[in-house]
């Protein structure tokens, strides 16, 4: 098993050093718990792995993955630059203090509005279609700006159909073939073309599609250069390592990972002559995904026509079981390493039967009262959480040495309401 779940003195569930009930008891369920040791040893051994074997290497982390402050700001004293998809991400990474010149914004569907904001938030834009180009180069101010483009290598891959996002169903990036006459039209438009950019998925635990999607991109990057003259001052590969979800799912070799990648890019340099551009990765999930806890709370044992576990949080809390059918480990919080003795569901309180956190689960003994850890619920967790069903949403605890502090308030239900305005003529 690949969890590196810790157990203290009392038997209990600790994380960061701190005592799972404990956190449960001070702070409710269902509750979010960060550990701030996890984030930085997840970044420190991505970035030393690649950085050791090609030095003018960049993280950009994902911040959809989650976009707590407190998340980002660790990253931030890291050293990670951010991949923001979204305006509102753009505005959360500046508010955390990361400059800039360390966003890159990927968007992808924007509109003139984001654009705008992206442009005077003097970010780097990512381009996504011809059209966002030809719209860029309409606003103010957009001449001689440095750009770079998202581009299709035409290979995807990912843990389920709705993550792949290369290939030739993606709505995502410029297809490979019109790279060339995309780069053309910025430098046409005026713009400085600086890098060339993919990301074939999410969850990707099989290194071969990256290692084609390296491949395929490097070859356009050369196209590019050789056509059009552009000196790539940035490549970048995307995000899409994958964390093992599974008990039998094997962690990513990262060592033998980033050596393959970089001897390709490194090959294809010299393939095609290129001057040493930087490297970018964008990691989410593998930064931030095994590094939370969701704890829940048992409320109901149910013997219906199947056994139900009946818990405190939902797919309003975690989308990813409801979404994507992922499997999240689950143990029980006081006997984290406890044996199996029944196979149960887990269900949480929305009114939806596909409101499950796992079916036909192998679970130790669990009565109402106790207290259940969901592991790896670090990524696309709570930054997909929602109000459904009128639900506010979950606290966050940040976890370091044995401490923890509160880094996001429960919702109340005054937050249910709180832009909400009722006409006065229906005013009572
Ligand atoms: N870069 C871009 C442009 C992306 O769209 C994404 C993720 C990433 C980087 C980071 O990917 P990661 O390293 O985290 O795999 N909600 C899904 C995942 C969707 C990912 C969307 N894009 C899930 O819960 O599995």
């Amino acid at each position: 098993m690949n969890f590196d779940l810790k157990t203290n003195e009392n038997g209990n569930l600790s994380i960061g050093g701190a005592d799972a009930l404990e956190l449960a008891q001070e702070y409710g369920t269902p509750l979010y718990v960060i550990d701030e040791d996890r984030i930085r040893n997840n970044y420190q051994r991505l970035y030393k792995a690649f950085s050791s074997k090609y030095s003018d290497f960049k993280i950009y982390y994902a911040c959809k993955a989650n976009t707590n402050l407190a998340v980002m700001r660790i990253l931030e004293e890291e050293g990670s630059n951010i991949d923001a998809v979204s305006p509102g991400e753009i505005y959360t990474a500046l508010m955390t203090g990361f400059t800039p010149d360390k966003i890159l914004y990927t968007g992808n569907n924007v509109t003139d509005e984001e654009l705008e904001f992206a442009l005077s938030s003097e970010v780097i834009i990512n381009i996504d279609s011809l059209s966002g180009l030809e719209r860029l180069s309409k606003l103010s101010g957009a001449r001689g700006k440095k750009i770079s483009f998202r581009v299709n290598p035409r290979v995807g891959a990912g843990h389920h159909d709705h993550c792949i996002t290369g290939g030739d169903l993606s709505k995502f990036g410029v297809m490979e073939e019109e790279a060339v006459h995309a780069y053309q039209k910025a430098i046409d438009l005026g713009f400085k073309p600086v890098g060339i950019h993919s990301h074939i998925g999410s969850g990707i635990l099989d290194p071969e599609p990256f290692k084609l999607a390296v491949r395929t991109l490097m070859d356009t990057a050369g196209r590019v250069y050789r056509e059009v003259g552009v000196e790539f001052e940035f490549v970048d590969f995307g995000g899409g390592m994958g964390i093992p979800y599974e008990p039998q799912e094997s962690l990513l070799d990262i060592e033998k990972f980033s050596q393959e990648i970089v001897d390709l890019f490194k090959e294809k340099l010299s393939q095609y002559n290129m001057v040493n551009p930087t490297m970018y990765l964008e990691p989410g999930r593998y930064i931030i995904g095994d590094a939370a806890y969701l704890l829940t709370s048992v409320n109901t044992v149910k013997q219906s026509y199947r056994k139900f576990i009946g818990v405190d949080a939902g797919f309003n809390t975690l989308l990813r079981p409801t979404m994507y059918g992922s499997y999240h480990h689950i143990v029980v919080a006081d006997k984290p390493q406890a044996q199996p003795t029944q196979n149960i569901d887990i269900a949480g309180n929305i009114c939806e039967s596909g409101d499950l956190l796992a079916r036909d689960r192998p679970m130790p003994d669990i009565e109402e009262g106790n207290l259940l850890a969901i592991i790896n619920a670090g990524a696309y967790a709570f930054s997909m959480s929602s109000q459904y069903n009128s639900r506010p949403r979950a606290a966050e605890v940040l976890v370091k040495d044995g401490c923890s502090e509160l880094i996001r308030e429960r919702e109340t239900f005054a937050d249910l309401l709180s832009k909400q305005n009722l006409p006065v003529r229906l005013l009572k």
